[in-house]
């Protein structure tokens, strides 16, 4: 090739004008801001000199639209590629705020479309750090048709790979359905948003004035919608976490997670189990401190942390295997299902059954939440969707009751009927069809009317309800758990019990697809 040539020239010249165009005062309007540039997220993102950039030099199209002008920028306002990310192939694609708002036009929406359909492709995970004003107003209907792609292909990707979105300012309009339709949503603390309709539009609306912050803030998303899976407090956070994230998922669904080194310093036997669980069934503790000395030393990754807190997710590992994992949260509203923690798991367990990430259940749960409030908001119809999630996860399921198991929240938290592969109890656990003070009251509602002493007869009765009722060795006896195990031994009874599961194969009959309650 002659270095000197007309069209060797033109290469050095694009680039150039492509350099000219990230120049500093674009990355100072993003700093300003406290948010990175497009190029920098994608820096922080792969390992170092991985990434590879494609179609770096498209130009907007034009649409013939006279409304509004269309920067006739390289790229279109998006950067997308391919890199390693601790050695694995990664799809990407970053929106830049500084191009017309990172506003999705209809080549713009190409681009995306292009490596959403290439990651499918390779079985890789893609990643959106999405940083945008939502459809491009100016490109009218293209940019509708283009969100249109984008949503068709995370959906037929759905369960085939992973899928992430960052969110690392607005995503207004069309920019945050991407986010809900994919597996997880992390945010960045205070320069991160997400709303149908922003501010102005409820302003003009409603005649409400709400900052972006309260309207569709992290915290916002993370506490109260759900919508954010992870909050972090800065952009470079947000990443590494992320990057931290990866290595417990598998690059797809025919794939089994990645195994890492196990270093040997979790103690298989420990005794500190015993103490955890406090005898006393109204005291609350930390279902964290169980999972924490049952796997591997600091490997849990919450997930959903500050949304739903009465039940935990998250993923861990067990001699180096990534696990799943659903706790009852007594610390949290006794650990009772809700609405909220009943989706939450629920969406959790799904996404670990596509991924052949096997589940494990940690059960303390006094029931569903009673009341008008849960009733009426249709408690029925979402606690249906962790039971069903439950039951059609055919990964390697085991659940330790520690103490609670009544009602239909003993079936649903992986009981045994539901296809439990191994179901264990610690000698605390409580199982039974209620709680002793409401099985006490419908049973003996008239001798306790007719009692002298109601208090010390009910005190009795319920007493006798644990002992002979509500206690684990029924069930044992019975088969309905598998084993009662001293929790010391917790620990290596689920490695080998995961052991015996690694090769679960089940047939599922073949139909268009199932109708789980939504
Ligand atoms: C074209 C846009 C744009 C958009 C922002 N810009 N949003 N250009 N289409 N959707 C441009 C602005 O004109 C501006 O250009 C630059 O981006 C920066 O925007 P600012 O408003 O100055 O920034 P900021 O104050 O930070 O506010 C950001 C924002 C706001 C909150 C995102 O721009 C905004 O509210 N945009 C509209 C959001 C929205 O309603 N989108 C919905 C589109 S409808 P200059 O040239 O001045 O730098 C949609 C439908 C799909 O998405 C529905 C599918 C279900």
């Amino acid at each position: 090739m002659d270095i000197n040539s007309k069209n060797f020239k033109s290469y050095l010249d694009r680039d150039n004008a492509l350099k000219k165009q990230y120049n500093t005062e674009r990355a100072k309007k993003q700093h300003n801001k406290g948010k990175l540039t497009a190029y920098e997220r994608i820096a922080l993102l792969f390992d170092e000199g991985s990434f590879e950039e494609i179609d770096a030099f498209v130009t907007p199209a034009d649409n013939g639209i006279e409304f509004g002008k269309v920067e006739k920028s390289f790229g279109d306002g998006v950067i997308v590629g391919h890199g390693k990310v601790g050695g694995r192939l990664v799809f990407a694609y970053a929106q830049d705020f500084t191009i017309m708002g990172g506003s999705l036009g209809q080549v713009h929406a190409r681009k995306i479309d292009k490596i959403q359909q290439m990651a499918l492709k390779m079985g890789a995970p893609i990643i959106g750090l999405i940083d945008s004003g939502g459809a491009r107003i100016q490109e009218g209907i293209a940019s509708l048709n283009g969100y249109a792609l984008i949503f068709s292909n995370i959906i037929q990707s759905s369960g085939i790979i992973p899928q992430i979105s960052v969110i690392m300012g607005p995503a207004a309009g069309g920019a945050v359905y991407s986010p809900a339709l994919t597996d997880w949503v992390f945010m960045t603390s205070h320069t991160s948003y997400m709303f149908v309709t922003g501010p102005n539009v409820v302003k003009e609306v409603l005649n409400e004035d709400v900052s972006s912050e309260d309207l569709g803030g992290a915290e916002i998303h993370a506490r109260k919608s759900g919508v954010a899976n992870m909050i972090y407090d800065d952009e470079e956070n947000t990443i590494i976490a992320l990057r931290k994230f990866l290595t417990y998922l598998p690059s797809n669904n025919v794939e089994n997670p990645p195994v890492t080194v196990y270093d040997g310093l979790t103690a298989d036997i420990n005794e500190k189990l015993r103490d955890i669980v406090p005898d006393d069934p109204n005291k609350a503790y930390d279902v964290r401190d169980v999972i924490n000395l049952i796997i591997d030393k600091g490997s849990f990754f919450e997930t959903s942390e500050l949304y739903a807190q009465s039940i935990v997710t998250g993923f861990g590992r067990l001699k180096g295997k990534t696990i799943g994992i659903i706790a009852n949260q007594p610390k949290v509203l006794a650990g009772v299902l809700d609405i909220d923690s009943s989706t939450k798991g629920a969406r959790f367990i799904r996404f670990c059954d596509a991924f052949n990430i096997p589940l494990l259940t940690f059960e303390d749960v006094p029931g569903f939440l009673p009341g008008m409030d849960q009733e009426h908001q249709g408690i029925i119809r979402h606690g249906a969707k962790l039971l069903y999630a439950y039951a059609e996860a055919t990964v390697p399921r085991i659940t330790v009751i520690l103490r609670k198991a009544y009602g239909g929240a003993y079936i649903v938290m992986n009981s045994k009927g539901l296809g439990g592969d191994f179901n264990f109890a610690w000698p605390s656990a409580e199982i039974a069809v209620m709680g002793p003070d409401g099985a006490v009251a419908i049973l003996y509602r008239r001798e306790l009317a007719e009692a002298k002493d109601p208090v010390s007869l009910k005190k009795e009765l319920v007493r006798t309800y644990r002992e002979k009722v509500a206690n684990p060795f029924i069930a044992d006896e019975k088969g309905y758990i598998d084993e009662v195990i001293d929790p010391a031994v917790t620990r290596s009874k689920l490695i080998s019990a995961f052991e015996a599961l690694n090769n679960k194969w089940v047939k599922v009959p073949s139909r268009k697809h199932d109708n789980m309650p939504l």
